[in-house]
């Protein structure tokens, strides 16, 4: 499963790809809110920093705004996906973007079956919001898992990348279910790696490690 960052913070996005595990990054509206800087400079810096897939929303509602506006960020870097809403006008959009040969990551979703409009138009991407359905009491790896089945049965390319992740638990569950992708914010990123028995266990192993003389440690 891919590792995508879901913010437009440079330091962040620098920290992480320093990783080695960092695929790719989506960005949305409040994420280039809280960056406060030019969006066309910041999508360019983010492309450059990262080699794969960056996701930069259109704002417009209507079709021909949203396409144009996705044509203008497409152009801006080789890896820039356009990220569109779920309406009835977004996935208009999105086949136009289709048929052009621009990637696109449609977002807002909320349902499986609306996932089912997203492949049918040709999406790269489908971003259910598994954290957003959580919290509304419904479970949110549920709409994941019934994805997965969909676009099996037809064998939709479209690739399921599972957003607004709050968790280790959810990262877990959607590689359980298949999911192609993964985007969460950088602090459940720098989670993942941690495990108080992997700490427990490293504190055990230096103790150890100075009782052996000097002169047998070195190596
Ligand atoms: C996905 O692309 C969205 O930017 C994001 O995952 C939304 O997450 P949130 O529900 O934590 O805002």
């Amino acid at each position: 499963m891919k590792f995508f960052l879901d913010t437009a913070d440079i330091s962040e996005i620098r920290e992480a790809q320093e990783t080695g595990l960092l695929d790719g990054i989506t960005t949305n509206p409040s994420h280039v809110a809280k960056a406060n800087r030019n969006f066309v400079d910041l999508v360019k810096e983010i492309c450059e920093i990262v080699q794969g897939p960056v996701s930069a929303e259109v704002t417009a509602e209507a079709k021909d705004e949203m396409l144009r506006q996705g044509r203008f960020l497409a152009d801006l870097a080789p890896n820039v996906v356009v990220k569109v809403p779920l309406t009835q006008e977004g996935l208009k959009a999105v086949k136009v973007f289709t048929e052009e040969g621009i990637k696109t990551n449609v977002t807002l979703c909320f349902s499986s079956v609306q996932a089912l409009l997203a492949a049918k138009v040709g999406a790269t991407y489908i971003s259910p919001f598994v954290g957003r359905i959580d919290d509304l009491g419904n479970e949110g790896m549920g709409t994941i898992r019934e994805i997965r089945k969909i676009y099996d049965n037809y064998g939709f390319a479209t690739q399921i990348l599972t957003a607004s992740t709050r968790s280790a638990l959810h990262i877990q569950e959607a590689a359980m279910a298949g999911s192609d992708v993964a985007t969460m914010p950088y602090t459940l990123f720098k989670k993942l790696v941690n495990n108080p028995l992997t700490e427990i266990g490293l504190k055990l192993f230096d103790t150890d490690w100075n009782k052996i003389s000097a002169e047998f440690r070195t190596y």
